[in-house]
């Protein structure tokens, strides 16, 4: 069967790369005063990169690889270039290379392989991913990305640092940014020296009318020294150095200066949480709308009081002031807690949750499979605490809310926001003060990569030292009460559990 032709633009991530990029990333090497004599293009398409770069340097040899038949054979049409094109899959076509290449050589690795995820190429049923022989490696690297879904590039870019960063190679290669940092990780996890790494973002708008932060990424190793750090700049085009991302304990970081004034890693005293989780929330989120309670279904609920809960979504906490337009239906108090007790002290809600009994059935997630009926998740004795501070997860900002009760009831923050909870008042105040420091911003701001999906996430927020924090603004003693008395409240609270 014939692929539509925009699948097979996807496939084939064919968004050939305009020449005026192209002499900027040529430039860039010019610039940081490499001259290769070998030119290697892995996926050259019509061949923009590889001939901008040929004609600058004037290499000694230049390779071209293709899967694409005609761009090929244009290439060859148009040039009267001493280059080497290949029409051949690069999944395949490593071995040609090594024959090509010296131990003398100095090599430019450049190019522009394709945007496009394993996961993608499969849900189109492509062929065009690495061939079943390189399974041991795809494994290789779904084991340091810690996922089975990994770019193409970013396979393409690992495979070719892999292969020849034991000889004098420089790889440069736009890609999206996230793929430059998984690189740089499997550098830094496998000992792989370099002499110079650098980010240059592109606007990937304006040169393939994409939505995806992408950048030029260049990795020296032609000397094999450096403090395994990579430059960010702030353009390809202005090429101004703003920052360097380094390696700290296992840890990415986004800005060594910043985290060096400002190293507060370490592991919180306060558990961030989640919020409550449902996935089901036709059902379970009420509007509330006057007096009324309206479900996603647009039916008005009439159930008791008892099981509801105001609720704050991310967006609500963004807001400057905090308003709740909802409630939440909470059917547990604990995770795996049994839900029939609900039948008999609360009636009404039980024939609310049985009469949408098919929602709950439907949800995908295996984490409900085998619980009682209605559950949900992230719930503990710590959501029903009265005051909270939260954050949400998926905005690009460092916000802190404190989060006070609403008629005497804890409020409930949905599964994009991250919490903790306190059970009076002056600890929130104090622990919010930590929280709100420029210190604390400044810190996390030089561990958080705002171009995640989720930015803040609860690891992050674990790993804020507050009680070198609070040292440092002359609150230990403070801070000291406090985690006493959350002591003595921790094992009460043990001893209950054992007595019941
Ligand atoms: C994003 S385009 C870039 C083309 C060129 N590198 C440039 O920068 O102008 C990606 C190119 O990779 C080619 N390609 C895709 N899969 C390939 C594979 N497995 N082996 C070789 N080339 C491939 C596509 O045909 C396409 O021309």
């Amino acid at each position: 069967m014939k692929t539509k032709p925009l699948t097979r633009k996807k496939e084939f991530g064919d968004f050939q790369t305009p020449l005026e990029l192209s002499s900027l990333m040529v430039n860039v090497i010019n610039e940081n005063n490499i001259y290769p004599n070998v030119i290697i293009e892995p996926t050259c398409g019509v061949g923009n990169v590889l001939l901008t770069a040929y004609d600058f340097f004037r290499p000694q040899k230049a390779i071209g690889i293709e899967i694409n038949n005609t761009y090929c054979k244009n290439i060859l049409k148009k040039s009267d270039r001493d280059i080497f094109i290949v029409n051949s899959d690069i999944f395949v076509s490593m071995n040609i290379l090594k024959k090509e290449i010296s131990d003398k050589d100095v090599c430019l690795f450049i190019g522009n392989p394709p945007w496009v995820t394993n996961s993608e190429l499969s849900s189109i049923e492509s062929t065009n991913i690495p061939q079943k022989s390189n399974i041991k490696n795809l494994r290789g690297i779904e084991a340091i990305t810690g996922k089975s879904n990994f770019d193409i590039t970013e396979y393409i870019i690992i495979k070719l640092i892999e292969e020849f960063n034991k000889q004098k190679s420089i790889f440069a290669f736009l890609c999206k940014t996230s793929v430059a940092r998984n690189i740089l990780k499997y550098c830094w996890n496998n000992n792989i020296y370099y002499h110079e790494a650098s980010i240059f973002p592109v606007d990937s708008k304006k040169y393939f009318d994409a939505a995806v932060d992408a950048c030029y990424f260049v990795i020296d190793t032609t000397k094999k020294r450096g403090a395994g750090e990579c430059k960010v700049f702030d353009s390809i085009e202005k090429r101004n150095y703003k920052s360097t991302i380094g390696f700290y304990q296992n840890r990415m970081i986004v800005n060594m200066d910043t985290f060096k004034s400002h190293n507060y890693l370490g592991k919180s005293d306060y558990t961030w949480r989640n919020g409550i989780k449902h996935d089901c929330s036709k059902v379970m989120e009420l509007d509330i709308i006057g007096s009324s309670l309206v479900n996603g279904y647009g039916e008005t609920v009439n159930i008791e009081n008892d099981l509801l809960y105001p609720l704050l979504k991310s967006s609500d906490i963004a807001n400057v002031t905090i308003k709740t337009r909802k409630k939440v239906l909470v059917t547990q108090k604990k995770i795996g807690e049994e839900t029939k007790y609900i039948q008999s002290k609360y009636p009404k809600t039980w024939q609310y949750l049985n009469d949408h009994a098919n929602d709950f059935v439907k949800r995908k997630s295996s984490i409900y499979k085998n619980k009682p009926s209605f559950s949900i998740f992230s719930i503990g004795d710590y959501s029903f605490y009265p005051f909270k501070i939260a954050i949400s997860g998926l905005y690009k900002k460092i916000n802190f809310k404190m989060i006070y009760p609403i008629d005497e009831k804890p409020v409930m923050v949905d599964d994009t926001c991250n919490f903790i909870s306190c059970k009076n008042e002056s600890e929130a105040h104090i622990i919010f003060s930590l929280l709100t420091d420029e210190k604390t911003r400044l810190f996390l701001e030089s561990i958080i990569f705002w171009d995640s999906k989720r930015p803040i996430t609860t690891e992050i927020l674990n790993s804020i030292d507050l009680k070198k924090i609070a040292g440092e603004n002359y609150l230990h003693d403070h801070y000291s009460i406090l985690m006493g008395y959350n002591q003595i409240i921790h094992k009460e609270n043990l001893i209950q559990e054992e007595l019941f």
